[in-house]
């Protein structure tokens, strides 16, 4: 993991960014980054800042003297904004929010990076008013924005669009009302009943993966300790506990929204196992040891699409099985995730198939 050195007014900052696959080199900031940090620099009155969605921390460190708020609904962005305060030997504890809270932030300036799903943006920029907060400003580089942004954003306020620079803009929004809340929102998606927050993975509509995973559920052993790794709002576990009440489920995800959602589907489906949930980046070495992984792979890191993740959770599930335990997964299969599981294991087994879609146990 090499780190990058970013320009501030202040001096250079050392910037990593973890996970990211050595083949890739990528940084862990951009331009709208850059640009917010100017404008920033720029203000002769330094206002208290709430910074959203800074993926890996290089707004925060750069920002950290006027910085009151740092939220995020990402395990890892949290983990690599700790990792380069301690680079950049910046003190104490970051101001963490978590992505459903709101607390009182009156006459703080919020800085948003754009995210790519625009239900989030909505449910973050209601957050934001509930706050009390009346400016926003927005970042985001063009190929990653929305075609309606600006007609999104007005339904909050006036808008002030900045001039592109190196591809990236900034909207400034005087922030005046807040939007009707559409999350969380209540689904049944074959008999499991979900509730998902805005930033959860088919909060809206049943993954073709996860359906197809569901289809052959039957196929699958009974098991004792079972993760749902990589969980969203809960639909493989649950539906897992639901045939095997004496199954131990533990639910793992990196959003903090998708932990929170899990939680809540848990509930509605008024199961009685023995049940976990981790905030967490992939399957952490806790010294639990499963007889059987679920789990159907994220294939992108925010904007970043690749098999790095998937090829992470299959070193992690190696480590956490039991002797005779089984990692499942499924994949679209132009993915050819039966390849890189060979890489990690010794048997890999095809459960079911379909034009479009693989089930696969690994173990060994
Ligand atoms: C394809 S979705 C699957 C969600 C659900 N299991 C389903 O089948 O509908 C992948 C999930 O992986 C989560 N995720 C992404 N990166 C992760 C990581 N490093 N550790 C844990 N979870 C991660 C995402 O938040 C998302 O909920």
């Amino acid at each position: 993991m090499q780190a990058e050195q970013l320009s501030v007014a202040a001096g250079e900052l050392s910037i990593v960014r973890p996970g990211a696959s050595p083949k890739q080199a990528l940084r862990a900031w951009d331009a709208a980054d850059e640009y917010l940090i100017k404008l920033i620099e720029e203000l002769t009155h330094q206002p208290e800042l709430l910074i959203i969605n800074d993926q890996f921390g290089a707004l925060g460190c750069a920002c950290n003297k006027a910085l009151h708020i740092w939220q995020s609904d990402s395990f890892c962005a949290k983990e690599a904004f700790e990792l380069n305060r301690k680079i950049n030997e910046i003190e104490g504890e970051i101001p963490f929010l978590e992505s459903t809270r709101a607390i009182n932030a009156d006459n703080k300036l919020a800085l948003i990076k754009l995210p790519r799903n625009t239900s989030l943006l909505e449910y973050q920029l209601n957050r934001c008013h509930e706050m009390g907060i009346k400016e926003v400003w927005l970042a985001g580089m063009m190929k990653h924005l929305p075609k309606t942004i600006l007609e999104q954003l007005q339904r909050f306020g006036t808008v002030e669009r900045l001039p592109f620079i190196k591809k990236a803009t900034v909207f400034k929004l005087q922030l005046t009302q807040a939007i009707p809340d559409s999350y969380p929102k209540q689904n049944t998606f074959s008999g499991v009943k979900l509730s998902s927050h805005a930033n959860v993975f088919g909060r809206d509509k049943l993954d073709p993966g996860a359906q197809f995973f569901i289809d052959n559920m039957s196929a699958l052993p009974k098991a004792q300790n079972v993760a749902d790794l990589c969980c969203g709002s809960g639909i493989l576990g649950i539906k897992y506990a639901s045939n095997s009440p004496e199954s131990n489920l533990h639910f793992f995800d990196e959003s903090y929204m998708a932990i929170e959602s899990t939680q809540a589907s848990w509930k509605l489906n008024q199961l009685s196992n023995q049940k976990h949930f981790h905030w967490a980046d992939g399957l952490p070495d806790s010294g639990t040891k499963f007889d059987l992984i679920l789990c159907n792979p994220p294939f992108h890191e925010s904007n970043t699409v690749g098999d790095h993740i998937a090829k992470r959770l299959f070193k992690q599930s190696r480590k956490a099985l039991s002797a005779n335990g089984q990692l499942i997964v499924v994949g679209n299969r132009h993915l050819k995730y039966h390849i890189t599981l060979k890489t990690y294991f010794k048997n890999v087994k095809q459960i079911a198939a379909n034009p479009k879609f693989v089930l696969l146990s690994a173990n060994g």
